[in-house]
């Protein structure tokens, strides 16, 4: 549900419909940039180097089981040079990018997905805000069915972006914190449910407001506001354009002592 409600809002704040999308080519092209350069390999090549396995997994857009064809993603990064990359950045065609931590791609078995009920390039339809979307090239989908909200599955996805996180966005880590405490712990939920969307020290997304600089979000608003607005921003603003979340109260104060700690560190403007 989470991944729907992000992707639906998302897409209708992008308001992109693209014609483009549709009209995938067949056997489609995966880029890898690693560290170390590009790679660009065709569903052909990919079928032919790495294993299939299909598996039936629910879709959170879709609610229902699906079988796909899939490859594991660990496979496709050694294959194409990913390098040691500890971040993904999935781009996908309508401009959506999302993170995550490389840890993922085993701790939740991500694996690329390339059709359905063993065929090729066939795809179900996902259902976006008011219209449906054709997931095609390709779907992260995460076969760890019991952690089904850390991870949005991205659809469309045609480049996987593998970086070093400290080397792309080296402002958001909270230095000097410890490494299991609270502060650490809400960056690691920041990292994954809200970079996408919003900067600290202007590295991250720009579809919200960046939260650090000239002034960290917690010196203007309180905690209470704070707590009611992660948990659902629509609470306060009918057409909020941020979707809520799913975090626990936990988990919420957790990024909340996260964003506290960056007021110690602002870097920028
Ligand atoms: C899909 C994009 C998106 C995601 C994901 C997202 N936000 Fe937002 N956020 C926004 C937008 C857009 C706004 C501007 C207000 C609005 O229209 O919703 C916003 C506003 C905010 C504000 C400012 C509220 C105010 O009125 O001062 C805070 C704080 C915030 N977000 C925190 C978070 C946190 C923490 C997370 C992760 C748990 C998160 N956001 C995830 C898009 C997002």
């Amino acid at each position: 549900m989470h991944a729907l409600v992000t992707r639906s809002f998302f897409a209708l704040l992008m308001l992109v419909i693209s014609a483009s999308a549709l009209a995938q080519s067949a056997n489609p092209l995966l880029t890898v940039e690693g560290e170390r350069g590009s790679q660009s390999l065709s569903l052909d090549d990919l079928r032919r180097r790495l294993e299939t396995r299909e598996i039936e997994v629910v879709n959170p857009d879709l609610g229902r089981p699906v079988r796909y064809l899939t490859f594991s993603l660990a496979d496709v990064l050694k294959l194409m040079d990913a390098g040691d990359a500890d971040d993904l950045v999935f781009h996908c065609l309508d401009g959506y990018a999302a993170n995550t931590a490389a840890a993922n791609v085993a701790k939740l078995d991500l694996r690329l997905a390339y059709g359905e009920d063993g065929v090729p390039e066939r795809w179900s339809a996902i259902p976006t805000g008011k219209t449906m979307t054709d997931p095609a090239p390709f779907i992260v989908i995460s076969a760890n069915t019991s952690d089904s909200k850390t991870f949005s599955w991205p659809f469309q996805m045609n480049r996987i972006e593998a970086v070093s996180f400290a080397r792309k966005f080296p402002l958001t880590l909270p230095s000097g914190a410890a490494a299991d405490g609270e502060v650490s712990r809400g960056f690691g939920v920041f990292r994954e449910q809200c970079l996408k969307c919003h900067s600290v020290n202007l590295q991250g997304g720009e579809v919200g407001p960046e939260l650090n600089i000239p002034k960290n979000i917690t010196e203007y608003r309180s905690s209470e506001f704070l707590r009611q607005w992660i948990h659902d921003p629509s609470q306060f603003r009918a057409r909020a354009r941020m979707p809520p979340t799913q975090l626990t109260p936990r988990e919420i104060d957790e990024v909340i002592a996260y964003l506290q700690y960056m007021a110690g560190q602002k870097h920028g403007e």
